[in-house]
């Protein structure tokens, strides 16, 4: 099978699987599209807080070593800066006191003057000027309950440390803080969530809208019926014509009968009769076998048994049997055998003999004068048998669905000529069975050259 012919075939199963595609892929791709782009914000809010809370810390430190020696301006510049940033939690500057560390100063006054002992305040002390130590959610010192409190992750802290050194250049105090990123928090949630409120409104638009434009349901439900009445009219042109065929062989058994005189004297007149009912049964017959055929080849029911064949004989068999219609046409018949033997081929006889018939009746029936003849040659390890004849021939649009099911060309020439357009197809189809080709040249009002292409013997 042609690839074509298959992604016509399977037209409908191709349209579903795509649309199926498309629904299930661009929805995800923008979801992972958005997830990565929300990500990557969230990781660049995450570096800007932490760089503002080092120069924060890095500034408070410069600012309060002015007023070391004066604690009430210290406390003075604490309170402003704490009642003006709702950001600070805590703020406190502490020396170093007997081990442990006193509050000077701040924003929790209770707590100045008192001692406190941690590791936290140690390591900050422990710093050289300007440097600062930034840190994540770290836990701080309840003085009520004498414990260390842990932030609720949703509320994230940020604890900044630094020390304090004096005009002098000798270090003096630490600088400790806390810092909520609450407030940066809660709109970059709010942005969260109004993204994926977006997210699904997208995904929910482009849903319906592919589901509209490939037309996913209406084709599997049609897909569906179209397999069932395909099924069901196959089933009866099978039954139909295999029920004919009895009936078909029992009139033509009586109408011979009567012809040979069986039932009583048959006059001259009579037999003419009989002669068109005779011709008409054969007709019927050929069409009732077309039509089994047509639903064998559908079904793949039509099975060919390949084997090597003399092809000079069949051709020579199939002109004997024709030649009565050649003759009656005054036409030439003939097969130009040449001296040469050929090579044996791969096919199956009695297919071989239905193709030829086809073929080789076809020429004869669509010419009115001149010779049908048969010619046959070898060439690249494949046998060509060319049926050329001087008939009406065909145009190129003809010739283009010459192929079809039920096609015939429909022409002056063509129109008193009897047939079904079956013929073609059905040995196109076998031929192909048999690993053949067909080839059609031809020219309207000059003539048609067939050639049928089979595989030589290895
Ligand atoms: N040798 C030829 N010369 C000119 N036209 C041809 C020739 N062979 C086929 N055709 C055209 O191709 C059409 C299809 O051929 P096909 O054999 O399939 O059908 P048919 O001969 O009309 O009917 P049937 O099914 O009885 O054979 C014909 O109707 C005819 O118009
Ligand atoms: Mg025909």
């Amino acid at each position: 099978m042609k690839l074509k012919e298959f992604f016509v075939q399977h037209k409908q199963i191709f349209q579903l699987s795509y649309g199926i595609i498309l629904i299930i892929l661009i929805p995800l791709l923008i979801s992972l599209n958005t997830l990565s782009v929300v990500g990557k914000y969230n990781d660049s809010i995450e570096l800007s807080l932490e760089r503002r809370a080092l120069a924060l810390g890095r500034s408070l430190a410069v600012s309060f070593s002015e007023s070391l020696d004066n604690t009430e301006m210290l406390q003075g510049k604490i309170d402003k800066l704490t009642y003006e940033n709702s950001d600070f939690i805590d703020l406190q500057i502490l020396i170093p006191e007997n081990n442990s560390f006193k509050v000077v100063a701040g924003k929790d006054k209770t707590n100045v003057n008192k001692f406190f002992e941690s590791s936290h305040y140690s390591y900050v002390w422990s710093l050289k000027e300007r440097e600062v130590v930034v840190g994540k959610s770290a836990p701080i010192f309840d003085q009520d309950k004498e414990s260390f409190e842990r932030f609720s992750e949703k509320d994230r802290i940020w604890l900044v440390g630094s020390p304090i050194y004096n005009n002098n250049g000798e270090k003096e105090a630490i600088l400790n803080f806390q810092l909520s990123s609450k407030i940066i928090d809660d709109a970059i949630n709010n942005n969260k969530s109004s993204s994926i409120i977006l997210l699904i409104t997208t995904i929910i638009i482009v849903i319906l809208f592919l589901s509209v434009s490939v037309r996913i349901w209406d084709y599997a439900i049609l897909y569906r019926k179209i397999k069932e009445v395909d099924k069901m009219k196959d089933e009866f042109i099978a039954i139909a014509s295999h029920e004919l065929r009895t009936p078909l062989t029992a009139i033509r058994g009586y109408t011979s009968l009567m012809m040979e005189g069986t039932y009583g004297k048959v006059t001259v007149k009579m037999k003419e009769g009989f002669k068109g009912v005779m011709a008409s049964i054969d007709r019927l017959s050929e069409l009732v076998e077309d039509l089994l055929n047509v639903s064998r080849i559908e079904q793949g029911r039509l099975k060919v048994e390949n084997q090597s064949v003399q092809i000079k004989p069949i051709i020579k068999e199939i002109i004997l049997s024709l030649l009565p219609s050649a003759q009656e046409k005054k036409l030439v018949l003939n097969y130009k055998e040449g001296k040469e033997k050929l090579p044996k081929i791969i096919a199956d006889p009695s297919k071989l003999k239905q193709v030829l018939v086809n073929l080789i009746g076809n020429s004869i029936k669509y010419t009115e004068k001149g010779s049908v003849i048969i010619t046959t040659e070898v060439e690249d390890n494949k046998i060509k048998i060319k049926i050329s004849d001087t008939g009406v021939g065909m145009s190129p649009e003809e010739q283009k669905h010459l192929f079809e099911k039920f096609y015939r060309a429909k022409n002056e020439k063509t129109e008193k000529i009897i047939g079904t357009g079956l013929g073609l197809w059905i040995t196109k189809q076998i031929t192909e069975l048999m690993n053949g080709e067909i080839i059609v040249e031809s020219m309207q009002g000059v003539g048609s050259r067939i050639t049928v292409v089979l595989d030589i013997e290895k």
